[in-house]
């Protein structure tokens, strides 16, 4: 593993550009689960939950059953060794931007100031009928599904299942990934789509790929230029340790 931490400090210290792409993996040490996998949100909740015809069907259901758990894990949730390792990346010059499929905000919270939110935020809910934006943390939770003064039904700011990636994040997103010399790939599954697409295009034109994980995804073999298994914390820590020892 040493070896494969001063590999992937060589090929980040020698690109011109770095970018990340990040997924529910980097979170799990801050207390969020995955949605995949052992102890993932989807063993215990239909991924239904998470799609638009859902949530237009019965919207008081889904704030009970999937809304009101995250914004209490969202809520308590501080970075972690991880999110902090890719700010120190970008500290030292190193890493340019996040693109991240989370919607908990600990990317910007650890530092990380060019985030682009793939799958939108949970930091904000807008109102279904007239579209005004409230703060999920001004959200009042006495009455589910919470509810703007004009009598319409508030939704996190989120990508749901079923709907479009909004679209300046889509374009960016193809851009930076084409551009980048290297992507550091941490913590997703890799299987939801167009995210998945960002280190295909990464490769397609040239860059490496680094991959971080606790497993193998469908990225590993034909992408992937090497997997770093180990805990998004421990690994992007010892990454931008090694980086700033030859910074100095
Ligand atoms: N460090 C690194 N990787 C980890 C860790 C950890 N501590 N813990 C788990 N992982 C890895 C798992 O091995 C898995 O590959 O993180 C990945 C999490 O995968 P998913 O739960 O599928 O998360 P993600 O890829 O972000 O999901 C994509 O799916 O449900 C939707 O919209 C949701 O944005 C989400 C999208």
């Amino acid at each position: 593993m040493e070896e494969l931490i001063r590999r992937a400090a060589k090929d980040i210290s020698d690109a011109g550009k770095v970018v990340a792409l990040t997924g529910a993996g980097i979170s799990v040490e801050s207390g969020i689960p995955p949605f995949r996998g052992k102890g993932g949100v989807w063993e215990r909740i239909d991924p239904e939950y998470a799609s638009i015809e859902k949530f237009m069907q019965d919207p008081e259901d889904v704030w009970d059953v999937l809304i009101r758990e995250m914004k209490e894990l969202i809520d308590k949730a501080i970075p972690n060794e991880g999110h902090k390792g890719l700010a120190r990346l970008e500290a030292i010059g190193k890493l340019q931007t996040v693109i991240t499929q989370n919607v908990d905000g600990l990317h910007q919270m650890a530092g990380n100031t060019d985030v682009i939110e793939f799958h939108g935020t949970f930091a904000w809910q807008y109102c279904m009928e007239c579209r005004k934006r409230c703060e999920t943390s001004r959200i009042d939770m006495s009455r589910i599904p919470p509810r703007c003064g004009c009598g319409g039904i508030y939704r996190p700011d989120v990508v749901f299942f079923g709907e479009m990636i909004p679209q300046q994040h889509l374009i960016r997103s193809r851009q930076i990934a084409s551009e980048c010399d290297v992507m550091l790939v941490v913590g997703t599954s890799a299987v939801v789509h167009p995210a998945a697409m960002m280190p295909v295009i990464a490769k397609h034109n040239g860059a490496k790929v680094i991959e971080i994980n606790m497993e193998h995804t469908p990225l590993t073999r034909e992408i992937s230029d090497y997997l770093l298994m180990g805990r998004a914390g421990q690994v992007l820590n010892d990454i931008a340790a090694e980086l700033e020892k030859n910074d100095k």
